[in-house]
């Protein structure tokens, strides 16, 4: 009989109104790693929170499938459904392994790090733009738009447009109480109006940039169709967004909420930068969740699962499991080893943009300490209301004025 245990909703997003909710994570990792969590408008889902168990699921697509229900916690209507699925985040092999094996070139550790410069250029644009305010939202105004101007960077387009498209995702993002839905299927098409006209253009005029790669890109003699090419730059803005701000803006709250890591961070940060953004990913953990669905009937853990039943894996879970992590409610800045699963715990869909994420994520933290000296909270910082990625909305900060330093 499946557990069920007074306390635990993660589906509320007040339960991740201040982070990660570790103490129900604690509570389910302990008591029944493999949950039956009620769903008011739907048929309930099982929760994996134990590290061994969200790998087990990750790595067995053929038993827990992405496409069969699609990758969040409510069903989609069939049309929707359809439409995620051209995305490969929401497909299973072999339809999977080869948009994989078409994209996959393109984002290698060695392809990654030859964005560096570039990456680094555009953070200290960012900090240039806020250097002499003295003040600032460390989310809204340094943060939020490091993965727009980088997209806009990578896919070889102005900046301004890197900014409109992640409003735009903002739009489709929006809790329906906030949105409507003729707005949010008009960002959706304003998205899908920019991917073709970056298609043509690029088309027509190659550069050295990822959207002429992704045009040329060939498998088996194949390219991508138009609409295959629409669906990939539009998980791309998506997937690589909410994640990196998230990423940062959870970072540096930590860090400022801890200013004996912080200083030893800022006095030692070529060398404890790489251990100390995996820590960082670890304790963030932005995506909070992906779900998958029951292919046949199977076991989990101890429980048996039924053929569609939905399987939801929380890395943010698996992350603080001391099964794996040694005091893993500690910020522990050079945690070695760290088999964190932030960008996915293996199998098929890891992450592909996680050398990005980490590129962008060490960029932005060794500049910004390195110039906002003094840097400290001027209040308290708000949390994303979601129950899918976890991060500030709000981080209001303070440091000595600086003048710009340029390229
Ligand atoms: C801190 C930053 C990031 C985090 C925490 C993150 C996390 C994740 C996670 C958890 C998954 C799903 C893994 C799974 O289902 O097994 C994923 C998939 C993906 N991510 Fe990221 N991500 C980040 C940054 C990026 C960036 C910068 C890009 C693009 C440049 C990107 C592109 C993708 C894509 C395309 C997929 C789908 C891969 C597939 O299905 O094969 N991500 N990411």
């Amino acid at each position: 009989m499946p557990t069920v245990a007074a306390g635990i909703d993660l589906l509320s997003s007040r339960s991740f109104a201040d982070g990660h909710p570790v103490e129900q994570y604690r509570w389910l990792r302990e008591n029944a790693p493999v949950y039956w969590h009620t769903e008011p408008d739907g048929p309930g889902f099982w929760a994996v929170t134990s590290y061994e168990l969200v790998r087990e699921v990750s790595k067995q697509p053929d038993v827990f499938s992405s496409a069969a229900g699609g990758i969040l916690i409510p069903d989609l209507p069939p049309e929707e459904l359809e439409f995620f699925r051209t995305m490969i985040l929401v497909m299973d092999p072999p339809r999977h392994s080869f948009y994989r094996r078409l994209v996959g070139g393109l984002f290698t550790p060695k392809r990654a790090a030859l964005w560096r410069d570039s990456i680094g250029d555009t953070v200290r644009a960012i900090l240039d733009e806020v250097c002499e305010w003295g003040e600032c939202d460390l989310v809204v105004d340094i943060a939020g738009k490091l993965p727009s101007y980088v997209i806009a960077e990578l896919v070889g387009i102005p900046r301004a447009d890197g900014v409109r498209l992640y409003d735009l995702t903002e739009i489709m993002h929006s809790a329906p109480d906030a949105v409507t839905e003729e707005q949010r299927s008009a960002a959706m098409g304003e998205i899908i109006a920019c991917a073709v006209q970056v298609r043509n253009d690029k088309l027509a005029d190659p550069a050295d940039d990822l959207a002429s790669r992704l045009v040329a890109a060939e498998v088996d003699g194949r390219r991508l169709t138009e609409a295959e090419f629409c669906s990939f730059f539009m998980l791309l803005i998506n997937a690589g967004g909410d994640t990196t701000r998230n990423l940062i803006g959870g970072a540096t709250a930590s860090l400022l909420r801890r200013p004996e890591l912080l200083e030893r961070l800022r006095a030692d940060s070529v060398a404890l930068m790489p251990s100390a953004v995996e820590e960082l990913l670890r304790f963030q953990s932005p995506v909070v969740y992906m779900r998958r669905s029951a292919a046949r009937d199977t076991e989990l853990g101890g429980q048996r699962i039924a053929e569609g039943d939905k399987v939801v894996v929380y890395y943010g879970a698996a992350n603080f499991d001391p099964a794996v992590f040694e005091r893993p409610d500690e910020l522990v800045l050079d945690r070695t080893p760290n088999e964190h699963v932030a960008f996915g715990a293996g199998g098929p869909h890891f992450c592909l943009g996680s050398h990005f994420g980490r590129i962008e994520g060490s960029e932005m933290m060794g500049q910004l300490l390195a110039r906002f000296g003094d840097l400290e909270l001027t209040g308290e910082p708000t949390w994303l209301a979601s129950n899918f990625i976890s991060g500030p909305t709000h981080l209001p900060v303070r440091y000595t004025p600086s003048a710009p330093v340029g390229r």
